[in-house]
């Protein structure tokens, strides 16, 4: 018997692994059925460069200081509180109409596979409930790895809901920190998905070192480069590519770090034509995931990275015969897309709905995902 969730409101609060920002949005969902929930608000609070600084710091390779991770999931649970609290402000929307917020918090580990499986967001959801005295949900990946699965990506669930029904086959393809796709099942069949491997990430981090800007502004540095063919051969041959899904990744397996030994290995390159070739492998990585899937239609783009006009286009060029636009197609705006489904998948937690991720993350069961903190 699945609980009824009434009343519809939900807040969702993503800071994804660009660590760029707090998004924040209030939802209605249709009290029953599926298909997008309205959007009532949304907001953005750019997290401070010297926040991003430890946070970078606490995910470098034997980086791991318990005192300094706590004090962040402190501090990060206090942010996502006040993000909650002043998008309810400014919608002049009173806390206790909201049924729920779910909080993706910050990952600052993923790692899936291996002897101990774990997947670490911080952002303290108890501080969050006791602050805006909402049922906070948080915690979303753990349930899912210890049901086998990968804990990432959760987000397919959610554009199957969302976009499931258009009548054509159609791919989402979210341009985070990382990049995740999802092909939709047609009728009852459920969504798959996976990583593919580096979003923004790498092109984020060669902005800050050549530009001093926390990303390459519509893509205008890649634009200019060159691609260098043997650097990009090169990056290919990242195992995680050809890896067989499910897979999910992060910073550990794409960094500024795991670049510069390639970049020691070729010598000098302009530092444009390393913006070019690395837009260029993040949109072959995405072309990977559509191989065997020549049936597709349609694919629509949320994220970020719908603003790099560089990167579109170089994903559009791989995949010729697809129709490539961004899911404000569809109707939702591409920012918020990610924090609607944080929003959705509170929901899913609060009417003890078990998430079937079998095809996504290769969960060997539905499992209900996310723990839950009242006020
Ligand atoms: N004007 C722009 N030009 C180019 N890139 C942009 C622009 N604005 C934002 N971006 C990119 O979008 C990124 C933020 O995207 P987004 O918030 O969707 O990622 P995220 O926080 O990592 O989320 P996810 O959980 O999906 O990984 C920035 O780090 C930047 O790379
Ligand atoms: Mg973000």
């Amino acid at each position: 018997m699945i609980k009824p969730v009434r009343p519809t409101l939900f807040v969702g609060l993503m800071s994804g692994t660009s660590q760029d920002a707090v998004d924040a949005v209030l939802a209605e969902f249709p009290i029953s059925g599926e298909g997008p929930p309205r959007l009532i608000a949304s907001d953005s609070t750019p997290l401070p460069p010297q926040l991003r600084a430890r946070l970078d710091a606490l995910q470098e390779p034997g980086g791991g200081d318990l005192d300094n991770a706590l004090q962040l999931h402190h501090e990060l649970g206090l942010r996502f509180a006040d993000s909650a609290l002043s998008l309810l402000a400014s919608a002049h929307a009173e806390p206790r109409s909201v049924r729920a917020i779910g909080s993706h918090g910050q990952t600052v580990r993923h790692r899936p596979a291996g002897p101990g499986p774990h997947s670490l967001q911080l952002g303290d959801a108890a501080l969050i409930a006791a602050r805006t005295g909402i049922a906070t949900v948080a915690d979303f990946r753990s349930g899912d790895i210890a049901a086998g699965g990968q804990g990432a990506p959760l987000a397919p669930l959610f554009h199957q809901a969302a976009f499931g029904n258009s009548g054509c086959q159609r791919a989402i393809l979210n341009l985070g920190g990382m990049a995740n796709v999802t092909f939709l099942g047609a009728g009852n069949a459920g969504p798959s998905g996976w990583d593919t491997g580096p979003g923004n990430v790498l092109l984020d981090a060669w902005a800050a070192r050549h530009l001093g800007q926390p990303y390459d502004a519509d893509g205008a540095f890649a634009a200019s480069g060159r691609v260098h063919n043997s650097l990009l051969a090169a990056l290919l041959d990242h195992p995680f590519v050809s890896r067989q899904p499910p897979k999910s990744t992060g910073r550990e397996d794409f960094n500024a770090q795991w670049l510069e030994r390639f970049l020691d290995r070729f010598g000098a390159i302009e530092p444009a034509d390393v913006q070019a070739t690395l837009a260029e492998f993040t949109a072959a990585c995405i072309a990977t995931a559509f191989v065997n899937r020549t049936n597709t239609e349609e694919l629509l783009i949320c994220g970020g990275g719908t603003r790099n006009r560089d990167l579109l286009k170089r994903i559009d060029r791989h995949l010729p015969g697809l129709a490539v636009d961004t899911t404000a197609k569809a109707g939702v705006d591409p920012q918020w897309v990610e924090a609607l489904a944080f929003a959705w998948l509170a929901r899913q937690r609060i009417a003890e709905r078990a998430l079937d991720t079998q095809r996504v993350t290769g969960a060997r069961q539905p499992v209900i995902l996310g723990c839950v903190y009242l006020p």
